[in-house]
């Protein structure tokens, strides 16, 4: 498998080393890319660091908050230092609150707004400008199933993935023929940190489950595997497409 992917030796930066972030950074390492996992939160990047020492493989972690464009171009910077140019990218990151329309103010709006959509903005143009000078490279944006449904309670959430996709259309557009590719991944519900809280209450486990065609919930390495082909050279002629990674959530 590590030969069809080729990726052996290859610099990978992911941000946000959650669940699907964590699993992709894992599933790159094991290809043997040379990969920068980024959060600000140390638990959750030891929790890689030490999972790929397991497997037997190193990556390198990086403590930052990227709430800021001067965070992100400063973690671009630190990853080229570490691994070199990124051949590959991965945005990550993401929250949502599970309120009315009506019961949200200003502030969860921004917040939601600058973590979500504004930070894979300021790293994706970082990449992307080291990538269009590099004449290669891949990223893939974790979007999600939000992006084309209209779940109840989900609008900054749904907003900010919408948003991903249009700005990964675009993106792609532009770089294609630069040689850089630019995908998303559009997970259905996958039990990470982000979503264990809401599915361990009150039945919300076997609500969703039942809306899901394959009749069960995603798993971190299943969203990982599609992460890491769209970062190889066997997706290189695939650009600018959202892949659901869903049990066939968006068919129904
Ligand atoms: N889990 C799912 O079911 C699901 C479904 C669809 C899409 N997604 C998307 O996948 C992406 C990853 O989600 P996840 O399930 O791995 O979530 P997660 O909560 O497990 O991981 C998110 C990570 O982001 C980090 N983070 C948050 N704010 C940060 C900041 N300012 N600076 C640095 N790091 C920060 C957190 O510390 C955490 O480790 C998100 O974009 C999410 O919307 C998840």
């Amino acid at each position: 498998m590590t030969g069809w992917l080729d990726l052996t030796g290859k610099g990978a930066l992911v941000v946000g080393a959650g669940g699907l972030g964590g699993a992709s950074a894992l599933s790159l390492a094991r290809q043997g890319m040379a990969t920068v996992v980024v959060d600000r939160d140390t638990a959750a990047l030891d929790r890689v660091a030490t999972a790929a020492a397991d497997a037997g493989h190193a990556l390198v972690t990086l403590v930052a908050d990227i709430s800021t464009p001067e965070a992100c171009r400063a973690v671009v910077a630190e990853s080229v230092a570490r691994v070199g140019a990124p051949r590959a990218f991965v945005h990550a990151v993401g929250r949502n609150d599970r309120r009315p329309v009506l019961e949200l103010g200003d502030a969860d709006w921004e917040s939601i707004v600058t973590l979500n959509l504004s930070t894979a903005w300021w790293l994706g143009q970082e990449v992307g400008r080291r990538m269009v000078a590099e004449g290669c490279g891949r990223m893939v944006f974790v979007s999600s199933v939000s992006a084309h449904l209209a779940h109840a309670h989900h609008a900054p959430y749904a907003a900010t993935k919408g948003g991903i996709n249009q700005m990964m259309r675009v993106m792609a557009r532009e770089w294609a023929s630069h040689g850089v590719t630019v995908n998303a991944v559009g997970p259905g519900y996958v039990e990470t940190d982000l979503t264990r809280a809401y599915l361990d209450r009150d039945g919300h486990r076997e609500e969703l489950e039942a809306l899901v065609p394959a009749r069960r919930l995603g798993d971190p390495a299943e969203v990982a595997d599609a992460v890491t082909f769209l970062l190889s050279d066997r997706a290189r002629f695939i650009t600018g497409q959202c892949l659901y990674v869903d049990g066939g959530r968006t068919l129904v």
